[in-house]
């Protein structure tokens, strides 16, 4: 008998909540409720599988706290790449094709742009996109666009400032693709010149007319945001950010004494972002983290209930 087509097939990437607004309040209606200690047993009997090609800590572990916490069991292995049977030559769909027949929910991180992609193609069960290369990270997106209601009372009509590693930051292309699907006052990109956000979300802004402005510097345009969006530089990912100077993208205990908008961060922080701002109440990264959780669970309570 062929299963009924669920409200929520999988969770690829960002724009798919834009394009569906009564699905993205439904998602922020349940966050608040879980938030407020709300609970489901919408999980019980089932298990997320969460495969982790690349290194988390939130996602993963948020994700894992969510299946729990909503009566679920969790499978998984942290370090794919290492202690899975990649090591023995398996290819992605192969593995996905095995865990579907173990869990009812594959959250995947993966090194590849197209990863999540591939991995629904021959899944059984959702796939949940928690990363997929330089490309998307679409459950982050959906947490802050919720942090940043949240902070700012709505997330429309703002002035949102994304600073730092443009070209490789995941979290960034998925937000700024998320945020374009509504009215926006304008979008800052600050960034070193080569490290600007690709072409691929300018030209989906402009389609949008959604007004933009790039710059390569931390300057008045992005201090006066309502949102302040810092990003570490991704390493990993290029070789030619190591062992540059990029402080002039740092956001330091002075320089944020003038931000008045709310600073957000996806975390892991490096040197951008220094702890003494931390006590100031509009730092709002560790809010955003934990709202993590409540978004999780808002998206497998979808998924299951
Ligand atoms: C981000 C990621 O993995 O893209 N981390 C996260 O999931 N919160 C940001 C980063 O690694 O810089």
């Amino acid at each position: 008998m062929k299963a009924p087509k669920r409200r929520l097939q999988h969770v690829l990437e960002a724009q798919q909540f834009g394009n569906d607004p009564e699905l993205l309040g439904e998602v922020f209606k349940l966050a608040q409720f879980f938030q407020k200690g709300g609970e489901s047993d919408c999980m019980r009997g089932r298990i997320l599988a969460s495969l982790f090609y690349e290194p988390s800590t939130r996602t993963r572990l948020s994700f894992e706290s969510a299946a729990l916490r909503l009566g679920g069991g969790v499978i998984g292995t942290e370090s794919a790449e290492q202690f899975s049977s990649v090591v023995k030559g398996e290819s992605l769909p192969d593995t996905i094709r095995i865990i579907s027949a173990y869990a009812d929910v594959i959250a995947l991180r993966h090194k590849d742009n197209n990863a999540a992609e591939d991995a629904a193609r021959v899944a059984t069960v959702p796939i949940i996109n928690a990363g997929s290369g330089a490309h998307q990270h679409p459950t982050q997106a959906l947490l802050d666009l919720y942090t940043i209601e949240q902070e700012c009372g709505t997330f429309e009509g703002l002035t949102v400032a994304f600073v730092g590693d443009l070209k490789h930051g995941r979290t960034v292309r998925s937000l700024a693709y998320l945020l374009g699907k509504f009215p926006q006052r304008k979008i800052v990109f600050s960034s070193p010149v080569d490290l600007r956000i690709g072409k691929d979300i300018k030209d989906y802004l402009d389609e949008r007319g959604v007004q933009y402005v790039e710059t390569d510097i931390l300057g008045t345009e992005v201090l006066q945001a309502d949102v302040v969006y810092m990003t570490r530089m991704q390493t990993e990912r290029h070789a030619s950010t190591h062992n540059r100077d990029y402080s002039q993208f740092h956001l330091t205990g002075r320089v944020a004494r003038s931000v008045r908008g709310a600073i957000l961060h996806p975390l892991p922080r490096n040197s951008e972002l220094d702890p003494v701002i931390d006590t100031r109440p509009n730092a709002a990264y560790f809010r955003q983290a934990r709202n993590g959780l409540y978004v999780r669970m808002a998206l497998l309570h979808i998924l299951f209930a």
